[in-house]
């Protein structure tokens, strides 16, 4: 039984990590312990009667799927937005320098030994890529902890994702009496929560520092236009760029993410390496190795055999937060014209012993991913008792440890949903590393890219989002949207209200 004051090995993982990788091409050892393994046996079987998808119709299915795998390398397609073609994610991988990503880590080197805690401003693309790589690889209360097992790193907040006054007088109960950095992320530069977060921000910076505010200051935004452009050129913000044909949610291997994840101590170039080696194992366009293809397919076809609500669920609460980032780039991007299967986030054991039930026996629309973390940071032994009054002994008495129940979390589930009748896939993911979820999102924008090209719309546009965005300026009348406030209101005004 490891004593509790025994180093927790996220810490030490944490610890080590930063600055050992350090390269874009690890070596061949490191590659081959940490491959991302897709597993399709619950959608294959039952091998003695009808499979929910055979092989015969993943074979049939194949060319479909790899010529659109053509159209969108060779950046034919509905992929525009406005005149811009938005693939600029598929040669992100590629086109980062080692150069640039010690640009990053020397400018948040720079602020991180000026400050106890470092804000991340934006919502959307460009917050969940962040938060979800963060929390899938730091300590789980990694504010609380001292800042040596930080590794060095400041505290590490979020805001601008919502505009709950508790939550943001909450944090800012946090941010009290600390010296605090920012960066504010908004690539078009003018959304709403996240621009309302930012003025509070800077006022609170401005108040404590004066002048000296704007260098605690990063602005990361399009390279040449929009609001936050313009502050950033008039206070002299440090600044980074989105740039302009990547969109918001396939935005988590440009600056967008990489500022926020060094200043967390995360090694970038371990991470940029993830998507790199996951590009080269799903550049090809032979299906049954193209991991990526086989994902897509397999959500397409569940699709048209009435599969509408993914449950993606995880036996980890570190890479729970990759659901998360999984429930926006999916939903964002096949949500298009009446298409588009629901995704919904889950931890087990938790929710087993919640909407389990529904998976289990209720109306037969789902379909199930898990995130299998095969290899926790920790484990923790059982302890053996003399009474065995709750008949535990046989798992510590088999050395049975709580990792081996963890993993029963998906292998139990993964059995008795596909019997119910909810066919799923599991996606291993050997270990808590940087390269791992690395190549993990490479896959995910892959697969979602390749699904609107099926589904036969533009997954790198967001008019839905748009349509939100539009509808709260012109409730709040911003200036030049109070028409469009007055129309809202009549049409409201118009409808019949009913409170009970
Ligand atoms: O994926 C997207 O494009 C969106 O989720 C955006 O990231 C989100 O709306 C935030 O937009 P912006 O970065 O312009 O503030």
């Amino acid at each position: 039984m490891p004593s509790l004051l025994e180093e927790n090995d996220t810490i030490t993982r944490h610890r080590e990590s930063a600055g050992r990788c350090h390269s874009l091409t690890p070596d061949a050892e490191f590659t081959n312990s940490n491959r991302i393994g897709l597993d399709i046996t619950h959608i294959l079987n039952p091998a003695d009667s009808d499979p929910f998808i055979s092989s015969d119709e993943l074979d049939r299915f194949a060319p479909k799927i790899v010529e659109q795998h053509r159209r969108l390398k060779e950046g034919e397609g509905d992929c525009r937005d406005g005149d811009t073609p938005m693939l600029g994610w598929q040669s992100l991988p590629d086109e980062i320098t080692a150069e640039h990503l010690d640009e990053i880590m020397a400018v948040t080197g720079q602020l991180s030994e000026q400050i106890d805690a470092f804000v991340s401003l934006g919502i959307g693309g460009s917050y969940l890529g962040i938060e979800a790589t963060f929390k899938a690889l730091t300590h789980t209360y990694f504010n609380q902890l001292p800042r040596k097992a930080r590794n060095g790193a400041p505290e590490v907040y979020f805001l601008g994702q919502n505009t709950d006054p508790d939550f943001f007088r909450d944090t800012l109960d946090m941010l009290q009496g600390k010296r605090i950095g920012l960066n504010v992320i908004s690539k078009s530069g003018t959304t709403t929560e996240t621009a309302i977060a930012f003025r509070v921000l800077r006022r609170m910076l401005e108040d404590q520092y004066g002048k000296k505010a704007p260098e605690l200051i990063i602005a990361t935004t399009d390279p040449a236009k929009g609001a936050l452009r313009s502050l950033t050129k008039r206070n002299g913000y440090q600044s980074f760029v989105v740039p302009g044909n990547v969109g918001g949610r396939f935005s988590v291997l440009t600056d967008v993410g990489l500022v926020g994840l060094a200043m967390a101590g995360i090694d970038i170039h371990e991470f940029t390496a993830g998507f790199r080696h996951m590009k080269e194992r799903t550049d090809g366009d032979d299906f049954w190795s193209n991991l990526a293809m086989v994902h897509a397919a397999v959500r397409h076809l569940a699709h048209e055999k009435g599969k509408k609500v993914e449950v993606v669920a995880t036996n980890s609460s570190a890479i729970y937060q990759l659901t998360r980032w999984m429930e926006q780039i999916f939903p964002e991007s096949e949500g298009h014209r009446g298409f588009g299967m629901w995704v919904s986030p889950s931890m087990y054991s938790e929710k087993l012993h919640a909407n389990g039930q529904m998976v289990q026996d209720g109306e037969r629309n789902i379909m199930e991913t898990f995130l299998r973390l095969v290899q926790s940071d920790n484990d923790l032994d059982i302890p053996i008792d003399s009474e065995n009054e709750d008949g535990l002994n046989y798992l510590p008495e088999n050395d049975r440890t709580l990792s081996f129940v963890n993993q029963l979390v998906v292998d139990g589930p993964a059995f008795a949903h596909f019997e119910g009748g909810v066919p799923n896939m599991t996606i291993n993911i050997p270990r808590r590393n940087a390269f791992n979820i690395g190549q993990f999102y490479f896959m995910m924008e892959r697969s979602v890219a390749l699904s609107g090209y099926l589904a036969g719309h533009n997954p790198f546009i967001q008019p839905g989002v748009e349509a939100y965005k539009r509808a709260m300026f012109s409730l709040a009348g911003k200036p030049g949207w109070e028409s469009d406030g007055v129309a809202i209101r009549d049409a409201i005004g118009k409808m019949k209200p009913k409170v009970i």
